[in-house]
């Protein structure tokens, strides 16, 4: 079976704030997004890559890919729709069975300990899973009116991360299948949940962090120098 690798990178970043998506804001002096796919090469050399790219974005620079094998697709409307067009695109040359980790452009920080333990996670099993970090603060539900309404226990309560990776026919099948029913999914994860799967949790660093907020490029710049000594 292949390993298959699919980035998706055609959000807008809006709540960045910024003058362009935040995969193009400098991170350590190059984009976030090169600095992703270096990672990832780093752990999988062999993987096949599939980045979902904006057909309109005028600030990719394909010379930021340093994967041998890799092709682009149309971002769409919302992030499943990205990844759903990323497995459109890798069809014609993947086996059902193939295993395709979805890792977001957005997380620069993901080391390549990590990306290896999940790969060797999932080598065997037939449903796949995420990397995901223990839930560490206490949880607050709020009445809708600014005020506590519950403390949620965090016992057994988890952040997803990512990669996600899932057996190729399984993921289509599921996310087409999310699409068709009108369940909103933010992840592989709960499209593969709602067809009646349950995926392996894989315990992750925390410090895997995705660039969300303006505050959030500083912590990754942290966390990569502290990374790296
Ligand atoms: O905006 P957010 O951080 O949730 O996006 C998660 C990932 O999904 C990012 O890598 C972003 O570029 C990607 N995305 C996409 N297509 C969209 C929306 C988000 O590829 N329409």
């Amino acid at each position: 079976t292949r390993l298959w690798l699919v980035v998706p990178a055609a959000g807008q970043g809006r709540r960045m704030g910024a003058d362009r998506p935040k995969q193009y804001l400098p991170l350590a002096g190059r984009p976030v997004l090169a600095c992703t796919l270096e990672r990832l090469h780093a752990a999988l050399p062999a993987a096949r890559l599939c980045l979902c790219l904006d057909p309109e974005d005028p600030y990719f620079d394909p010379a930021w890919v340093p994967f041998a094998d890799w092709r682009r697709a149309p971002g769409g409307a919302e992030r499943v729709d990205s990844v759903i067009a990323a497995l459109a695109a890798i069809a014609p040359d993947a086996a059902d069975d193939d295993l395709v980790l979805v890792h977001d452009v957005a997380r620069p920080c993901v080391t390549v300990d990590d990306l290896s333990r999940l790969v060797t996670a999932l080598a065997d099993d037939p449903v796949g899973g995420l990397l995901a970090a223990p839930v560490a603060d206490t949880m607050k539900r709020d009445d809708g009116a600014g005020r506590v309404a519950t403390t949620e226990s965090r016992e057994g309560l988890w952040h997803a991360l990512t990669p996600q990776g899932f057996r190729f026919g399984l993921l289509r099948r599921a996310l087409h299948e999310a699409l068709a029913r009108d369940v909103h999914v933010t992840d592989e994860a709960s499209a593969v949940e709602a067809v009646g799967r349950s995926p392996r949790l894989v315990a992750g660093r925390r410090d895997n962090l995705k660039i969300t907020h303006p505050e959030d490029l500083a912590l990754a710049e942290l966390v990569l120098s502290a990374q790296q000594q």
